[in-house]
């Protein structure tokens, strides 16, 4: 899958008000300053396309953005920030719930987690609640060039052996680096045979 075209295609706290054009939908979820924004900025070679941050809580809206006129990623909010008041986590999480409940159009929800840290509750419980609702999901696990690739390799099977204590089988895992460009092969290629399917 080669992305030609990457344009932002609007912002919205409700699903009633995302782009018109039903398209198909792949979504960027996890907790606050994971990585979504710079993965897709990365993933569409394009360095200022969906804003990034140092400070968690940046993206507080669903961002669509059209890929070669035929579908979208969607950047998400982050779960999890918090220093933010409850009210506002509260309203994020609406935001969020919202979209994942009621967007006919999403057909596959990717779950980001940092490659450098054990699997977090909030993570665990949030991919959880996925199976639950038979959401479709895969797992990527970003800024795979902060650590060395035998710390990395060993977190991401440790990660996978600690979903594998609660789910049968694993869903699609990809290991990525905004920073060197890392996965963005494996996502796009994925994200085209899923597209080949619909
Ligand atoms: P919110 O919108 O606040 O939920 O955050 P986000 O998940 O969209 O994170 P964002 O892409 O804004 O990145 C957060 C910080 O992590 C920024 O300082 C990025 O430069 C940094 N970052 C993101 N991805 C990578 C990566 O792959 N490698 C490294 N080294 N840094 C990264
Ligand atoms: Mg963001």
């Amino acid at each position: 899958m080669k992305i030609s075209q990457a344009i932002y295609a609007g912002s919205c706290t409700r699903v009633e008000r995302k782009p018109s054009r039903k398209l198909p939908e792949f979504a960027f979820i996890g907790r606050s300053n994971v990585g979504k924004s710079s993965l897709i900025n990365m993933l569409c070679n394009h360095k200022k396309l969906a804003l990034t941050s140092q400070t968690p809580g940046k993206t507080k809206l669903i961002n669509h953005f059209l890929i070669n006129d035929s579908w979208y990623l969607v950047d998400l909010p982050g779960y999890g920030f918090a220093k933010l008041p409850d009210s506002d986590r509260k309203a994020i999480r609406e935001v969020i719930n919202d979209y994942i409940c009621n967007s006919e159009e999403m057909v596959m929800l990717f779950v980001l987690v940092d490659s450098r840290h054990p699997m977090q509750k909030i993570d665990l419980d949030f991919i959880s609640d996925l199976g639950e609702r038979g959401v479709p999901f895969a797992i990527i696990f970003t800024k795979g060039d902060k650590l060395g690739p035998v710390a990395l390799e060993a977190r991401v099977q440790e990660n996978c052996n600690t979903l594998l204590e609660s789910w049968e089988d694993l869903p699609p895992v990809f290991v990525s680096s905004a920073v060197s460009g890392k996965g963005r092969e494996e996502i796009l290629d994925y994200i085209g045979n899923v597209l080949n399917t619909l």
